[in-house]
């Protein structure tokens, strides 16, 4: 099986909602919520894509013959490139169900353990998303970053990361930025937006470290920092929860500016190609997040040779894509990826 089958295949199985298109840029879904678009116009998305496309990077092709090395750690991961699966739910709901939850949590955790990447599962009103993704984790040595819902009751958040590094997993992550998330439907009154007290009071309860997802400012990644969380994702949930949200890559440098080393940073939004890792690394992140494309991959692959196979396999061409750039930039290392590799214009 190689990419192209994967993605007919995946284009057969998940229509009408996700059409697998080549380019997945957020305009053929548009607005469809439930399903796999981003919110109202979808220009949160949109305007990610948009700003990437205005990264260029510098060539440098004056250098020894060097074999690239794109492994770097995150949370203390060895992993084969910079580069993490994002949670995502709702197979039934924003999928049309061709892969059940259980599956794709299984596939992602197994395929990126296969290809050296870090998954980070989701959570759901109903738990169960959580618990597949604790289950994939306690299956795979407890690698998977499992993100919880950021729920009112701080209480249920640390009982639940407990759980999670008595399993082994390397982080917990909360997706802050779903505290007023119309898609949760009624649920959304059972989560809340974290304070820095709140974020504090989590931290210090945990034996690994937090990581704070959709965290799109400056101010909001010192505040992180101050209150102990080990990492942020800056992410605007795939465009998910508001329309009109700057770009991710775009916010990135004044991030890194703010908090120096003392975050781990994660990015995500529209990242689809090893020149897009490759950029947000310039732009001051330690590793990409990417979602929808490893959907894809899954239930493509499921009908094919696995999911786990196909994830394994999207997430490999990203390595083999960003080390190609890296020997036409005299990149030899991931930490040579520097700002002066990247203009923006
Ligand atoms: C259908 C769908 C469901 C998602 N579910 C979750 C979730 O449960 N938890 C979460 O933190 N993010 C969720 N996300 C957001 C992703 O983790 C991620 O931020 C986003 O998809 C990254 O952008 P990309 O898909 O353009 O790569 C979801 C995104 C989509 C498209």
């Amino acid at each position: 099986m190689n990419l192209n089958e994967i993605w007919e295949k995946a284009r057969e199985l998940m229509a009408p909602n996700c059409r697998a298109c080549p380019e997945c840029n957020g305009r053929a879904c548009r607005g469809e919520m439930p399903g796999v678009g981003a919110a109202g116009d979808g220009s949160s998305w949109t305007a990610c894509t948009e700003f990437l496309s205005r990264v260029k990077i510098r060539m440098d092709t004056v250098h020894e013959p060097w074999q690239p090395d794109a492994s770097t750690e995150l949370f203390g991961v060895r992993l084969s490139l910079p580069l993490c699966l994002a949670p995502i739910g709702g197979m039934n709901y924003n999928y049309n169900g061709a892969i059940s939850d259980g599956y794709w949590s299984d596939a992602a955790v197994a395929g990126s353990r296969m290809a050296g990447v870090l998954p980070f599962t989701g959570d759901n009103a109903l738990s169960d998303q959580y618990e597949l993704g604790l289950k994939a984790a306690k299956a795979n040595g407890g690698i998977n970053v499992c993100t919880l819902k950021p729920w009112r009751d701080n209480g249920k958040i640390i009982s639940r990361g407990l759980e999670c590094a008595a399993a082994g997993a390397p982080a917990l992550a909360c997706d802050i930025d779903a505290a007023a998330f119309a898609n949760m439907g009624d649920s959304v009154s059972l989560l809340a937006p974290k304070s820095a007290a709140d974020l504090r009071e989590i931290c210090s309860a945990l034996p690994i470290p937090f990581i704070a997802k959709g965290v799109m400012t400056a101010e909001g990644a010192v505040k992180c920092a101050e209150a102990g969380c080990g990492g942020i994702v800056v992410s605007t949930h795939g465009g998910r929860v508001l329309p009109s949200a700057q770009a991710t890559a775009q916010v990135l440098p004044e991030i890194r500016r703010a908090v120096g080393d003392a975050l781990t940073i994660i990015v995500d939004g529209g990242i689809r190609t090893g020149a897009d890792i490759f950029k947000v690394l310039a732009l001051g992140a330690d590793a990409a997040m990417i979602g929808r494309p490893f959907v894809v991959a899954a239930t493509g692959g499921s009908a094919l040779e696995g999911g786990a196979e196909g994830v394994a396999m999207y997430a490999s061409a990203k390595r083999a894509e960003l080390e190609n750039l890296m020997v036409l930039t005299g990149c030899r290392t991931v930490g040579d990826i520097t700002a002066a590799r990247v203009a923006v214009v």
